[in-house]
């Protein structure tokens, strides 16, 4: 049996809607962009909401208009994906590696002060596969000592903390529409944003600071002759993958339905599994299961690399878990002693989970997992 590790979810009437946009003439950032923002900032529960290229876009233009300029560091997650840390560096700051909780693999309160320096101007906490960051601590000690907090909830589209949405905290939350995310445009992002002088500030930066959108131009009765007060960037969206977003927008609760249902089928199922743990489930949560990650446990029989080879010649497609930034060669140097991000590094694998992933390709999973696991302690 084959078994894919992620994939997208569309009903088939994705396509229409296409074919609609581009025989309607208007394919780059038009109308469908702004009724998509508009969508997205209602769901999310934020008053706008702006879209963008890509997370990586959105962290980079909402760190920007935080302010963050060479010579400022950014606290963030080193177990993130590099994209987080990248951020950071396309602004010319430093990126500085805070530790994560050993249970939800999310950044560390505690450590987070610790890491703050008189150069700080930012925290940003990563919503790890979907599971909130444990805010409260965080936007607290942000307040305290006048710092700005940035989310990179690239995973995290209709997750919530204690009951509030991700997107609602504010001031900025960054979500990815990447296909391995819980909705997609095939790649974009949005930007959360709470203060509208920021939102006007961020749609400007997008399309290279000009201070008139073509949408405007366009629907002008006048000569619009537009000026640029700043320098910008280009991270437009097109009406293509806006109208892409509208569609999965109307499939969302579906679709974290469907992922919450095999996750716990998932987790039932490996109750009685040796050496592996399912996810820790912290009760301030509604994560998205973005992906599902378990842990390997210290002392199991197999290697965690080797177990996925195993499971790959089975037909079984995992990933390891998330990566540990400062161990790659792009952040060499740029810390050490960040004991649970090193042990997570090591340990988690992630299984496959997405909508239309079958009971009986679930099955195959786990009775292929355990196999492995149990064939070699035996
Ligand atoms: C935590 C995190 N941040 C940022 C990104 C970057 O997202 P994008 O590919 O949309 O730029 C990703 C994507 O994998 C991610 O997982």
């Amino acid at each position: 049996m084959e078994v894919p590790f992620a994939r997208p979810y569309f009903t088939g009437d994705e396509g229409a809607a296409l074919a609609d946009v581009v025989a309607g003439g208007w394919v780059s950032q038009g109308p469908r962009v702004a009724a998509f923002e508009r969508a997205f900032a209602a769901r999310v529960g934020a008053p706008d909401a702006v879209a963008v290229s890509s997370c990586t876009s959105a962290l980079h233009l909402a760190l920007y208009v935080s302010g963050v300029e060479p010579g400022d560091e950014v606290i963030v997650p080193s177990l993130s994906f590099i994209a987080t840390a990248n951020s950071v560096w396309q602004c010319g700051a430093t990126p500085v590696f805070a530790d994560v909780d050993p249970l939800t693999y999310n950044l560390d309160p505690a450590a987070v002060e610790r890491a703050i320096t008189e150069r700080t101007r930012v925290i940003m906490p990563v919503h790890q596969l979907g599971l909130p960051a444990d805010m409260d601590p965080i936007l607290a000690l942000a307040a305290e000592r006048g710092l700005t907090v940035v989310e990179d909830a690239a995973c995290a589209v209709g997750a919530e903390y204690r009951s509030q949405r991700i997107g609602s905290l504010g001031p900025l939350a960054c979500f990815s529409l990447h296909p391995r995310k819980v909705i997609t445009t095939g790649e974009g992002g949005m930007i959360a944003v709470h203060d509208p002088d920021v939102a006007t500030r961020l749609r400007r930066l997008r399309q290279h600071a000009m201070d008139v959108s073509d949408l405007a131009r366009h629907s002008a009765r006048d000569v619009v002759i537009e000026h640029y007060p700043e320098r910008g960037f280009n991270a437009r969206m097109t009406d293509m993958q806006a109208t892409l977003g509208l569609c999965q927008l109307e499939l969302l609760d579906e679709i974290l339905e469907a992922r919450r249902r095999l996750a716990e089928r998932y987790t039932a199922g490996l109750a009685e599994a040796p050496h592996v743990d399912p996810p820790y489930e912290p009760a301030y949560a509604r994560r998205t299961w973005q992906s599902y990650a378990v842990r390997l446990r210290p002392g199991a029989p197999i290697d965690r690399l080797e177990l996925m080879h195993r499971l790959l010649r089975d037909g079984v497609a995992t990933r390891r878990g998330v990566m540990a930034i400062h161990r790659e060669v792009a952040y060499a140097g740029f810390h050490a002693g960040l004991p649970n991000t090193e042990t997570a590094d090591r340990e988690v694998l992630m299984l496959p989970l997405f909508p239309g992933l079958s009971d009986d390709q679930q099955d195959y999973v786990l009775e292929r997992l355990a196999t492995h696991v149990v064939a070699l302690a035996a």
